[in-house]
């Protein structure tokens, strides 16, 4: 912390303004990632074991699942046996926490959670199907029979509206404390 808060700044480290509980998280970050060092040569982590990321309290974490994440999911339905399909809890957390597909290279993103729109042309047309692109100017849709099409929006003309199954989990991140990451994840784990 004392590095962080300047202690260095005569070899170059400018002080950083960071509040302390900001600076502790870092230094307990670097630390961990100095844990994992292994000989120069060696791939990391090599004859060390990975530092244990289930920290949390999984009765918390049950707490905080039933308000946040009952709406959408249970554990004895869709998540049911999730900690024995991705039996490594850093990959589990990766899913839930970065939305599932960062969590998972090379899977395809599931229909679940692909992202839809309907376009409302003002004659009353509408198309509707997958969100290709999206911007001020333009909205892609691709349409069930596989082709694509464009539109130009000017304000709110088309009508437009997005359906993005995801949506709530990229809101939620902006939401989750450490605490609740910790404790989510360890109570994730018990559902084998
Ligand atoms: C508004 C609905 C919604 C909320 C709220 C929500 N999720 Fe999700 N979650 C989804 C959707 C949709 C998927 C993608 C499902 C799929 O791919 O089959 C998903 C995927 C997941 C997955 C991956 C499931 C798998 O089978 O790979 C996990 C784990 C998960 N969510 C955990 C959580 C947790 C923990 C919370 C609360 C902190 C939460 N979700 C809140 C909608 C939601």
């Amino acid at each position: 912390m004392p590095i962080i808060q300047g202690s260095r700044q005569k070899q170059g480290m400018p002080a950083i303004e960071m509040n302390p509980a900001d600076a502790k998280a870092v230094a307990t970050y670097v630390r961990s990632v100095m844990e994992t060092i292994g000989v120069q040569g060696m791939p990391p982590s090599v004859g060390r074991p990975a530092p244990n990321i289930v920290v949390g309290n999984a009765t918390a974490g049950q707490t905080y699942f039933a308000a946040k994440c009952g709406s959408c999911h249970s554990a004895t339905g869709d998540l049911k046996g999730i900690a024995t399909r991705i039996a490594d809890p850093k990959a589990l957390q990766n899913v839930w926490v970065a939305g599932g597909d960062r969590g998972r290279r090379g899977t395809p993103a599931s229909s679940a959670r692909i992202p839809t729109v309907t376009v409302t042309l003002p004659t009353g047309e509408k198309a509707e199907g997958q969100l290709i692109r999206i911007d001020d100017f333009l909205v892609t849709v691709g349409l069930p029979d596989a082709t694509e099409r464009t539109f130009r929006r000017n304000g709110d003309v088309p009508k437009v509206e997005v359906h993005d199954p995801m949506k709530a989990h990229r809101d939620l991140l902006s939401v989750y404390a450490d605490k609740d990451m910790h404790d989510v994840t360890a109570y994730l784990v018990t559902l084998k």
